[in-house]
């Protein structure tokens, strides 16, 4: 049986400013570090940049028209910080973009739901020291101040950060993505200021939005929570420096001891100031989950070739920084083209386990999906089945969890649209809707038109 969905539940679809919009110097936007890493020789897969993308900045107008018909009552998207603020000038023309696609939202009833950080650093910032650099932290708040006071009459949600390990970690530690450094201690630094950057922008926006209808808007941020099964002790080691070492402190619990043991030899964490975490534990009104599959891990003997199927190369950089000792093993199968796992419980123990630890704490799912090779048919279809497949088994599997007690707000799926997949350029398609890079040409997915029936008749859909 499958228990009614909450009042007010939020199925949406998410995408992300650099990975669509395209238009990178266009209207007095300034180069982010994901332009200048992408323009950077043997960084992203086939060269791959976000110049063109999906070309959303010209045709964000087809675009809602296509949420509107897939019934979305929320559209996640980001706020480009280099598009509206380059050189720290607030740049009009970045802004009235952003107005026109929340005021378009609203005309046909989504729900904007905004974040203001999704990788796309201006690259003067990082310049001038990046993430690891604690004055980053106060550029992010003043930023959040000049949007939220833009746009803060009609957003429905602010999220500050979306998954701010992978911009700490795989940006300063592993160095796959922008600005490509490898230097754990600087990515430590980076953790705590993107921490830092959280609690004051969160502490702007409360103060400076006031949406017209009268309702506060949700304050929140993104997390990929990585879900560990396996062996006690490399368990609680990886949980810490990618799980708590955010979640904590956020949560009011300042930054967990083992952590700070476990990567006492890399730093002394002596860029946490007095007061920080009170700062960084400002109140959140929804936490944001990403989830696509969970993580094996278990203690390395130290002599066999050590296992690395969490999709880091063997032998490079590990983001794990602190957890030498930890090997991550390869999960059954099936796989998405990304290598991932394809595990819907995952999903469920992981909302259940933060019910558990963090009880109170509504939250909502801000990203869900897969990608798979998918071809346009003779016949000009996308039969995208497996992708069908993995939406309804998550879908469940969130549905379990609120039948179990979670509070769960919302689901949005990755992604609205084929877009730039980072350091996999173009080669790996998550859309609802296909994209013809060539022309730009929107196509709908079969796993588009059952999104739309769900949502149409969600409690006919087990
Ligand atoms: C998480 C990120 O937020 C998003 O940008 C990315 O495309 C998806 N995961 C898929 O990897």
């Amino acid at each position: 049986m499958t228990l009614p969905l909450p009042q007010g539940f939020l199925w949406g679809a998410a995408t992300a400013a650099y990975q669509i919009e395209g238009a990178a110097a266009e209207d007095g936007r300034g180069p982010s570090i994901w332009d200048t890493f992408s323009h950077t020789p043997g960084r992203t897969l086939n060269g791959d940049t976000g110049d063109v993308a999906t070309d959303h900045y010209h045709r964000w107008r087809e675009d809602a028209a296509a949420m509107a018909e897939l019934g979305i009552a929320a559209y996640r998207f980001s706020i480009a910080w280099p598009r509206v603020m380059p050189e720290g000038r607030l740049n009009q023309k970045g802004v009235d973009f952003y107005s026109r696609l929340v005021d378009a939202l609203l005309e046909r009833g989504i729900a904007p739901v905004a974040t203001l950080y999704h990788w796309d650093l201006p690259q003067e910032l990082e310049d001038a020291g990046g993430w690891p650099e604690r004055a980053t932290a106060f550029r992010f708040a003043e930023y959040a101040s000049r949007i939220g006071r833009a746009l803060g009459d009609r957003v429905h949600t602010w999220t500050t950060l979306n998954e701010p390990w992978c911009s700490a970690f795989l940006g300063y530690a592993s160095g796959v993505h922008a600005p490509g450094r490898t230097d754990p201690a600087a990515a430590l630094a980076a953790a705590h200021h993107l921490n830092l950057a959280h609690g004051l922008a969160s502490r702007e926006l409360r103060a400076v939005t006031a949406p017209a209808d009268g309702r506060p808007a949700w304050q929140s941020v993104t997390l990929n929570l990585h879900h560990l099964r396996g062996e006690e002790e490399a368990v609680r080691r990886v949980d810490a420096v990618s799980n708590r070492v955010f979640l904590d402190p956020m949560l009011g619990r300042g930054y967990p001891a083992d952590l700070l043991e476990d990567t006492a030899a890399i730093t002394d964490w002596g860029f946490v100031r007095d007061g920080d975490e009170e700062i960084i534990a400002a109140p959140l009104d929804v936490l944001g989950v990403n989830y696509y599959s969970p993580t094996l891990v278990r203690q390395w003997d130290g002599v066999s070739p050590r296992e690395s199927a969490d999709g880091h190369k063997a032998g490079a950089a590990s983001p794990f920084v602190g957890c030498e000792e930890v090997e991550f093993a390869a999960q059954p199968g099936p796989y998405t083209a990304m290598g991932w796992p394809v595990d819907a419980t995952g999903l469920e123990e992981l909302l259940l386990r933060l019910h558990r630890d963090h009880p109170g704490v509504p939250l909502m799912i801000t990203e869900n999906g897969a990608a798979y090779g998918d071809e346009v048919g003779p016949d000009g279809r996308v039969r995208d089945d497996r992708r069908i497949t993995y939406l309804r088994d998550h879908v469940a599997a969130t549905r379990r969890a609120i039948g179990a007690g979670v509070d769960v707000r919302g689901y949005f799926a990755w992604s609205l649209l084929d877009n730039f997949e980072w350091a996999y350029g173009y080669s790996k398609r998550f859309g609802l809707v296909h994209v013809d890079y060539a022309t730009g040409e929107r196509r709908w997915k079969d796993s588009a038109r059952w999104y739309r029936d769900m949502i149409a008749e969600p409690d006919a859909t087990g």
